[in-house]
């Protein structure tokens, strides 16, 4: 089949907001900042861009760096928890702009790890119609600046703005698909741990669910940092042992980037070097579901993957779902 990961991109809007700015509006200090999640500053979109706007954005670079037409696009999923609308889905007004009238398209909810899950559906409906897709955009987008409780020191000063994509394209050729082995789980036995409480059908929007804060992220930090250093490790594991590949066989590790004590945590205990663990959340914070595919889009622009190396993603956020994949470039 030889399905790839044809071209990346990825959009971030201008807007910085460093630390500097978050002493201003909460009681916190860019040492504290820095040294507990290693975020400098991070981007906070404007009133009129969205998940679905910074998705195209970064999708147009996708599609150039693949030379591959929008129209002739196949598939799309977007993953994002802070979508346009809560209907029509991101992804179909992704195809809108795109013109690709006829593509099947959805959106994925798995907070941080929506990036990854959505590549593994990507390659699963290429796997499975292969003449049906053959190319099909995989994005992640979200913008967090307007679930984030900018009076909460506890979570405003993690999250930021942003997309990343990644077209996977089909060549009709014998080689081997990228993707040699993935690992993803869920738990939903821990929805306390983070979330965002009211919006939904649990919760739907009132008075006093706006006056309660309650349609804000809210996360158990200290919790949540073990719970994902070992659902990335041993996500991690199983997907290289799947494979057949051991750690040193790895050119690049892309985590998510949720606290930069959490890379290195997971760097540590797998055995790889931290130069080889890719680390940008100094400048976006927690782009949740984008953060991967703005690291991958980086990553390559950067020179530091090259065709035929051996990447492993690995992720984690709120469902709980984490999950690793491990793929030859
Ligand atoms: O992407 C989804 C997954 N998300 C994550 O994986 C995030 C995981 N969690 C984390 O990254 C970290 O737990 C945090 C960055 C959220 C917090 O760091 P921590 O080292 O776990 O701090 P803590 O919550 O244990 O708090 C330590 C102290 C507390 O003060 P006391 O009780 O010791 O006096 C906090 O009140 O730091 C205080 N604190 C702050 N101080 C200054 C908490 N937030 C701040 C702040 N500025 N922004």
């Amino acid at each position: 089949m030889g399905i790839r990961i044809a071209g990346t991109g990825s959009y971030v809007p201008e807007k910085i907001r460093t630390n500097a700015d978050l002493e201003k509006l909460v009681d916190t200090n860019d040492e504290w900042i820095r040294t507990r999640t290693g975020v400098e500053e991070r981007r906070i979109a404007a009133a009129d861009e969205t998940a679905s706007t910074m998705a195209i954005a970064a999708a147009e670079k996708a599609l150039a760096t693949a030379g591959v037409d929008g129209r002739d696009i196949d598939a799309i999923v977007v993953a994002t928890i802070s979508p346009d609308y809560i209907f029509p889905n991101t992804a179909a007004l992704v195809q809108h702009h795109f013109q690709c009238r006829q593509a099947f398209c959805f959106d994925l909810s798995a907070a941080c790890a929506g990036f990854v899950s959505s590549l593994e559906v990507g390659f699963s409906l290429m796997r499975s119609f292969p003449k049906k897709y053959r190319n099909v955009l995989v994005c992640g987008a979200d913008k967090l600046s307007v679930l984030v409780d900018w009076t909460d020191r506890n979570t405003c000063i993690l999250f930021g703005d942003g997309a990343g994509c990644a077209l996977l394209q089909n060549d009709g050729t014998d080689s081997p698909d990228s993707i040699l082995a993935s690992s993803l789980h869920a738990d939903g036995g821990y929805t306390d741990v983070l979330r965002i409480p009211a919006g939904g059908s649990h919760m739907p929007a009132s008075h006093e669910s706006v006056w309660g804060r309650k349609h804000f992220i809210y996360m158990e930090g200290r919790e949540t940092f073990r719970l994902a250093v070992n659902g990335m490790v041993s996500s991690s594991e199983e997907a290289m042992a799947m494979a057949g590949v051991t750690i040193d066989q790895v050119s690049l590790v892309i985590p998510h980037q949720a606290n930069r004590r959490i890379i290195q945590a997971v760097a540590k205990r797998l055995g790889v070097s931290e130069d080889r663990a890719f680390c940008n959340i100094q400048h976006y914070g927690n782009t949740s579901s984008a953060s991967i595919g703005i690291a991958l889009d980086e990553a390559c622009r950067a020179g530091r993957i090259k065709r035929g190396d051996l990447v492993l993603f690995t992720s984690f956020g709120g469902g709980l779902a984490w999950g690793s994949m491990l793929i030859r470039f």
